[in-house]
């Protein structure tokens, strides 16, 4: 079924087309107030914070092998591209059908640490010591740790539907981390709903896992429409360049709209399972 996605970011608002069979869930709390990733931080009710995350040249050294990265998947869908003068701003320039941008995404959302020139586990020590506890890059379910670039050109619908993580299996009991690498301001960071974490499921609606499609993408996490507040009043946190955006799985996000004209919006997630004693 064909249904519109309203919601407000900053005051403003959005909508969207989305397909799928939506329905309210059941009186369940699925954040665990015991032990949870966040019991011992003072933003636990709004369930998101800005943290510093980069030393030195490190977040430099990330962003070079992110272009790295983007500029080897554009050469391997036979794109011209001067090194000398590419710059991640401009990715629209380069990318300027849904076809290829499709293909370029599907080799930034299956990559390995190890494309990059960057040590995730200095991240995982920082950001378990804000939280005090033990944080590792891997992901037992899915054996491997998880690192994508999230690509959002001008003018585009290049976005997640508003979602949480938490409902995957492999995302309940993990940190989110969301990086701004490029373009990411007040107009494309990625939003978020606060305190929504607390929401039980029977003040949401949303599909199941897979079962979203917005622009003819189907995603992997179900799309949530509304909570029984109405129309969800997002936010963007909007962490400046050299910070991390770290938040509960269980909270919604996503539908980050890039409003900006001219510039592509380019971002790094991570995720951070807790380590069990
Ligand atoms: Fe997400």
């Amino acid at each position: 079924m064909q249904r519109v996605c309203y919601l407000h970011i900053d005051h403003e608002p959005f909508q969207f087309k989305v397909e799928g069979n939506f329905f309210w869930g059941k009186q369940v709390l699925l954040y665990e107030k015991e032990n949870n990733i966040l019991s011992k931080v003072n933003w636990e009710s709004e369930g998101y914070k800005c943290v510093n995350a980069f030393e030195n040249n490190e977040f430099e050294n990330l962003k070079q092998s992110i272009k790295h990265v983007i500029i080897g998947a554009l050469k391997a869908n036979d794109i011209l591209v001067d090194e000398s003068t590419f710059s991640l701003a401009n990715y629209h320039e380069y990318v300027t059908d849904d076809e290829l941008h499709n293909k370029i995404i599907n080799i930034t959302r299956n990559l390995e640490v190890s494309d990059f020139d960057f040590d995730i586990d200095i991240l995982a020590k920082r950001f378990g010591k804000i939280l005090g506890y033990r944080l590792t890059s891997w992901v037992e379910e899915l054996q491997k740790s998880h690192i994508q670039i999230r690509i959002s050109r001008p003018d585009s619908l290049d976005i997640n539907p508003p979602h949480r993580d938490g409902y995957l299996s492999y995302w309940e009991d993990i940190v989110n981390v969301w990086l701004p690498i490029e373009g990411c301001n007040n107009k494309s960071s990625l939003p978020v709903l606060p305190g929504s974490h607390l929401l039980p499921e029977n003040e949401i609606l949303r599909t199941e896992s897979k079962g979203a499609k917005i622009n003819g993408n189907i995603y992997y996490v179900p799309c949530i429409l509304e909570t029984k507040s109405g129309v969800m009043q997002m936010i963007r946190p909007n962490p400046k360049e050299g910070e991390a955006l770290l938040f509960t799985p269980f909270l919604i996000h996503g539908s980050a709209i890039n409003q900006n004209k001219h510039i592509t919006r380019i971002s790094l997630e991570l995720r951070f399972p807790k380590v069990k004693d």
